[in-house]
């Protein structure tokens, strides 16, 4: 647990740093109370309010930035000492779910591993998000030892029993976890979230929803709720200082709904926390979204948990690369230097891009094996063996990745079916969804294809 116990933490921290000196050269981070002022400056200060909410989601497995463009945010680390430094004993720590992305086995390693990280920093729930209720068994085997809490009010087994609590009480009101409707459960269902919420609002006092929920769903969730002093969801915000006020909503955007209720938003891929103060009466007083770019420093507590993280996700399916090569090989993909006889030129300018070396840059790296990052990186089969792992090291994003399995077409082609004017489908001219399947956040903040295509332009 990272925050309460300051100077408890400080020690702890301080011995993980010298363990990990004794292991490798890496140099030891400095430690946070130099920083502490700073930090608190820089983020909203300490403050006289009442009550304070501290809330994120979205992590979806971005447990630490992945160094595809600079200057990215988020990672575990820097959440460790930004909460560390600002946030109290008192203070509620919640997250909004969809920690589980990708697929099996990653997905697993990334949700007890965010749940593990949850823990250390003394978070005091966690709601789960639709990809994390695609794994329910596996968050309901959960070890519970050092996780925090899973909340959800609106999520039923067939036999009618909940898997999880409804709700944690803090500051003496309750804190109601919802998920999003529409949302398929094995073994279960998720029920309407505003019924669920009214159900337990019974006795009158106030209450707060914490939802895990897109931007338009938890608008309208917040729209329906009387008696619930704010909804803290999931869904990207668009402003630094302000809540969502639901009657505000843009009307093109999510369509108008009546003022009533004050909605926070944690934002996508835990870039940032999103920090709620309150005053007696439970009132929203203030808000900042807390951004969690380089300025803010590791935690070594975080930073050892990430790498921890790391060194296992690196060797965690062994069948990845061979998976992969199966894969492409049956989509029809023949290799990029299959193309090279009779696209010369088109090659030459491929084989000076970057996509051209995208696992060199993995191996330089030591996460060649690694489930979080050959998906995009390894796209292309060795010519003369596409099934064979020898020379996968030297692979990266083929023509095939852009233009799709080419075998029918260098058949057509080496049997002279092919003319100048034959129709043979056309290239993906203009198309970015081409680029954004990997051009894209958390990897990617953003893609612009007439920026980024005249660096690989190439074609007629
Ligand atoms: C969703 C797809 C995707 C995943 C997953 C991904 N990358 Fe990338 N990576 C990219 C893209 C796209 C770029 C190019 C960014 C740019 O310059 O516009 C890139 C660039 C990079 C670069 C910079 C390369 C250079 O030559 O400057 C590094 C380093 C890198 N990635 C490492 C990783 C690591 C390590 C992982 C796993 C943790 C990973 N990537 C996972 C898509 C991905
Ligand atoms: C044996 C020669 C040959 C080989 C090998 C070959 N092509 Fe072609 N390709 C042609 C000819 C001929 C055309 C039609 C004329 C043109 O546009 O150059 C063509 C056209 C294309 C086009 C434009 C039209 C379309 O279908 O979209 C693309 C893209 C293309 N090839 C990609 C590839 C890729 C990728 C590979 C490697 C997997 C490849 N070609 C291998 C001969 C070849
Ligand atoms: C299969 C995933 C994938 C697809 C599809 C893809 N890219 Fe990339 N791209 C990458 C990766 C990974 C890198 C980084 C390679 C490296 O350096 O390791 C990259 C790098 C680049 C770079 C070099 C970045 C720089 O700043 O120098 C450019 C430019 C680029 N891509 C443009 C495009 C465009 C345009 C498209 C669509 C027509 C596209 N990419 C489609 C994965 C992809
Ligand atoms: C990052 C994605 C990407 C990669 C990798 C890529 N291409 Fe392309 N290619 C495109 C796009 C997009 C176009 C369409 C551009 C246009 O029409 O202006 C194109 C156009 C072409 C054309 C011309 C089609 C025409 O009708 O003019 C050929 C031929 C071609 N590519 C071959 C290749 C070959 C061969 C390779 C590998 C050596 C390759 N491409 C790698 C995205 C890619």
């Amino acid at each position: 647990m990272l925050r309460r116990t300051a100077p408890l933490a400080l020690v702890a921290a301080l011995a993980v740093a010298a363990a990990c000196a004794t292991r490798s050269e890496e140099p030891v981070p400095a430690p946070l109370d130099g920083r502490r002022s700073a930090l608190l400056e820089m983020r909203g200060g300490a403050s006289d309010a009442a009550h304070r909410i501290f809330a994120t989601g979205e992590t979806r497995g971005f447990i630490g930035p992945c160094g595809c463009e600079e200057k990215q945010f988020g990672g575990v680390a820097r959440r460790g000492s930004y909460l560390a430094s600002v946030a109290e004993d008192a203070d509620l720590l919640i997250d909004l779910g969809n920690a589980a992305a990708g697929s099996d086995p990653l997905r697993s390693h990334r949700l007890t591993t965010t749940l593990r990280a949850l823990g250390e920093m003394g978070y005091d729930a966690f709601v789960p998000g639709r990809l994390d209720l695609a794994v329910l068994d596996l968050l309901v085997a959960t070890d519970t030892r050092g996780t925090p809490p899973v909340i959800c009010a609106n999520l039923v087994r067939s036999d009618g029993s909940r898997p999880f609590a409804a709700s944690i009480e803090w500051a003496g009101t309750r804190v109601i976890g919802v998920t999003e409707e529409g949302t398929d459960v094995a073994g279960g269902r998720v029920t309407p979230a505003a019924d669920a919420v009214r159900a337990l609002l019974v006795d009158g006092s106030p209450a707060i929803v914490a939802a895990a929920m897109s931007r338009s769903a938890a608008t309208a969730l917040a729209a329906e709720l009387d008696g619930v002093a704010i909804v803290v969801a999931s869904g990207a915000a668009t402003d630094d200082r302000s809540l969502m006020s639901v009657g505000d909503v843009d009307p093109a955007d999510d369509g108008f709904v009546p003022a009533v209720r004050p909605l926070a938003l944690a934002g996508e891929f835990a870039a940032y926390v999103r920090r709620v103060d309150l005053d007696d009466a439970l009132r929203p007083v203030d808000t900042w979204r807390s951004w969690l770019g380089e300025d803010v420093p590791d935690d070594p507590q975080m930073s050892a948990l990430y790498d921890a993280y790391r060194e296992r996700s690196a060797d965690l399916d062994p069948d990845l690369i061979p998976d992969i090569l199966v894969g492409l090989t049956a989509r029809g993909f023949v290799g990029s230097s299959t193309c090279r006889t009779c696209h010369t030129d088109d090659h030459a300018t491929w084989a000076d891009s970057l996509h051209s070396h995208g696992m060199k840059t993995l191996v330089d790296r030591g996460r060649d094996r690694d489930a979080e990052c050959v998906p995009c990186h390894l796209v292309d089969v060795d010519a003369n063996d596409p099934l064979s792992l020898d020379r996968v090291g030297e692979l990266g994003i083929g023509c095939e990745a852009c233009h799709g399995g080419r075998a029918q077409h260098v058949e057509a082609a080496q049997a002279g079916l092919i003319e100048d004017d034959t129709p043979i489908g056309a290239p993906p001219y203009g198309a970015t969804e081409v680029c954004t399947g990997c051009h894209k956040p958390p990897e990617v903040k953003s893609f612009d294809l007439d920026i980024q295509w005249p660096r690989i332009e190439h074609g007629d």
